[in-house]
């Protein structure tokens, strides 16, 4: 995925802003009440039993807090998290290497686990089932397989994109969790969190409204944060109120829904160049000069959820309220739209 405000290259490392913003336990992990309870369920089921923990599937849109998780359960449970990501992991040879360094209880998290090489994810089914690794040496009529036994250990996989994860794969997870997007109202604990981490002064009118225009995500509303401290420092007082947040998100072209210019683009193409849709991803990704995968991952799902746009079979199509958000009437055959989750 192209990089962009949004998203962070999952092979790189985060930034220190990041990492110190990072909430290291569950109780400072804000929203997602679901997704948390039974997560400690079971590390406490697991703990009573003095078991390993079973394997965790996270997904969810980007920023939402998946590595978070991963961390967290790894902290929770006193074990070692090894952190590896689906394309890093080339040959066969190179999930031998993690899975053999891996001690009973350890955390493994593959980070864009529906990026697996077909073949790799093969060795991964036996190795999540009976611990074993079932490795092919030699070629021809020379192979043979020797089998490894390993440590029991935790996988927890995080995927942008469930559905395109392997059923086979998918079926070995004990539990899959899907984060949604949060609320206000957990994002502005986040945020006021965070104030309080980076020494800055915030009222809770500032804190809502960065809250408010951060597409449900916990990074944009830390990202946001950043921008309005440094805009408060610089403009006023030093101090985020309501009014200072307001004017920093609209120097950078954020509107009161958390929309920005390249969604707004996305809109205008879909209605003025696609009279609506429905028009295929490859095409809006050219028209709009994007990346498709970006808008796919990306701003796609913050705009379903909006109910601002519906895909279909046939391709993507605008809804009432992108009509409305453009300030143009929409033709009478648009139809409204119930606010979906947007996510697959
Ligand atoms: N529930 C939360 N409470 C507080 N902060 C959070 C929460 N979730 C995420 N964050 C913050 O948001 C940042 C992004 O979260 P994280 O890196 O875990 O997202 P992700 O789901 O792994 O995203 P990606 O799909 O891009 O890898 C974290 O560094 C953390 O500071
Ligand atoms: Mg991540």
């Amino acid at each position: 995925m192209k990089e962009n405000f949004y998203t962070e290259a999952t092979e790189a490392p985060q930034s220190e802003f990041d990492i110190s913003l990072r909430p290291p336990e569950l109780t400072d992990f804000f929203g997602q009440s679901k997704v948390k309870e039974r997560i400690s369920l079971m590390i406490e089921a697991a703990q009573k039993r003095e078991d390993v923990l079973a394997h965790i599937l996270l997904s969810g849109p980007p920023g939402l807090g998946k590595t978070t998780l991963a961390h967290i359960i790894a902290g929770a449970t006193g074990s070692q998290l090894h952190s590896t990501s689906g394309p890093q992991i080339e040959k066969a040879g190179d999930l031998a290497g993690i899975l053999t360094n891996l001690k009973r209880g350890d955390v493994l998290f593959i980070d864009e686990i529906h990026r697996l090489h077909p073949a790799i994810e093969e060795y991964l089914y036996p190795a999540m089932e009976d611990y074993r690794l079932d490795i092919i040496i030699d070629q021809g009529p020379n192979a043979r397989t020797i089998e490894l036994s390993l440590p029991r250990f935790t996988l927890v996989g995080a995927t942008t994109r469930a559905g395109m994860l392997t059923a086979p794969l998918r079926s070995r997870f004990t539990m899959t969790n899907r984060l949604d997007y949060y609320n206000a109202e957990d994002l502005t604990k986040i945020v006021t969190r965070s104030s309080g981490l980076l020494g800055v002064s915030i009222e809770e009118g500032g804190a809502l409204e960065i809250a408010s225009r951060s597409r449900g995500t916990p990074r944009v509303a830390n990202s946001l944060l950043r921008w309005v401290r440094d805009f408060a420092q610089v403009r006023a007082d030093g101090t985020i109120t309501e009014k200072v947040a307001d004017d920093a998100l609209k120097m950078i072209d954020i509107d009161d829904d958390g929309l920005d210019e390249m969604d707004k683009r996305i809109l205008e193409s879909m209605i003025y160049k696609f009279d609506g849709g429905p028009v295929g991803l490859s095409s809006l990704a050219v028209a709009v000069g994007e990346d498709a995968s970006t808008i796919e991952e990306v701003y796609e799902p913050y705009l379903v959820m909006q109910g601002m746009i519906t895909r279909t079979p046939r391709g993507r199509v605008a809804m009432r309220r992108s009509y409305e958000k453009l300030g143009i009437s929409a033709p009478k055959n648009v139809s409204d739209s119930t606010p979906g989750l947007g996510l697959d």
